[in-house]
């Protein structure tokens, strides 16, 4: 077992205690944090939670000023707009605004806080939004964990939204929406109903190549893949869904081409 050194200084506390001989920090912290707010003309303070085990750093230690959050709100609304500018879909600008701050409340209730090879809050932010603004009748995800996704979209989806979840083991599923039908088989074994808006998340870490088929065939009209790591990133993942489409987009632009 690796024994991890718990550290403490002013600016960094990864959960230890205080050490005994840490005198002063508190006093030079509060000076510090004054001198900090009165510069920036905006409180500073980060809320540390402690003794809750099973849980993300995101449900553990937070920005909790209203102006940072703002900020936050808006940099996340901005990168939004810049890929719905890229896109056909429809939307109203405030509309993304108020998906954006209501993601941040449907995160900090999410029955999943361990978030480990899943989704975490900046892709579910994302995913929230361009589900709130298709408004689809269907959703198929493939690849489910512990269902944080599955979460997601049923707080994101209208009551009579179908969903379709797919996964070839459900042991760590912890959250049911009785929105869903939930199918133990790879979807090539069992295709689901697909309507015109049907959106899929494909986080299955199974060839994107053959997904991309797959949806071609079946016409699924909206697609999130998540992982699609290139050629530079492709070792970070401990099971890439190879050939990615970054991968096969890098080989038909001849960068990174494989050598024969
Ligand atoms: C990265 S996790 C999914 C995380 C989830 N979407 C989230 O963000 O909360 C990958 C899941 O894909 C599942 N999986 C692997 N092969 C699959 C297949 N052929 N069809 C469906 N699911 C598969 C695994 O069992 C695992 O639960």
């Amino acid at each position: 077992m690796i024994n991890i050194k718990k550290t403490y200084t002013e600016y960094w506390n990864n959960f230890s205690e205080k050490p005994k001989n840490f005198i002063g920090t508190s006093v030079f912290l509060k000076k510090l944090k004054k001198s900090l707010n009165k510069f920036l003309g905006f409180k500073i303070s980060i809320r540390v939670n402690k003794n809750k085990p099973q849980k993300d750093e995101a449900y553990v230690s937070y920005p909790i000023e209203k102006v940072i959050k703002k900020h936050r709100s808006s940099l996340i609304v901005n990168e939004i707009y810049s890929f719905l500018e890229l896109s056909n879909l429809k939307y109203n600008k405030s509309e993304v605004e108020g998906y954006v701050d209501e993601f941040d409340y449907v995160f900090g209730k999410s029955p999943i806080k361990e978030h480990e090879s899943g989704f975490g809050y900046n892709e579910g932010v994302f995913f929230y939004t361009l589900l709130k603004i298709i408004n689809p009748e269907i959703v198929i995800v493939s690849g489910v964990m512990k269902g944080f996704t599955t979460y997601l979209i049923d707080a994101a989806t209208h009551n009579d939204c179908k969903i379709f979840i797919y996964d070839i083991n459900f042991e760590n599923n912890m959250f049911n929406s009785k929105k869903a039908t939930y199918v133990n088989i790879d979807i090539t074994n069992k295709i689901p109903l697909i309507k015109k808006k049907t959106v899929a998340l494909w986080d299955d870490h199974t060839s994107q190549m053959d997904r991309l088929k797959f949806l071609q065939k079946y016409h699924i009209q909206y697609n999130f893949f998540d992982d699609d790591l290139s050629f530079l990133n492709i070792h970070s993942d401990g099971w890439p869904p190879i050939p990615t489409i970054s991968a096969l987009q890098d080989i038909k632009k001849g960068r990174l081409a494989p050598k024969h």
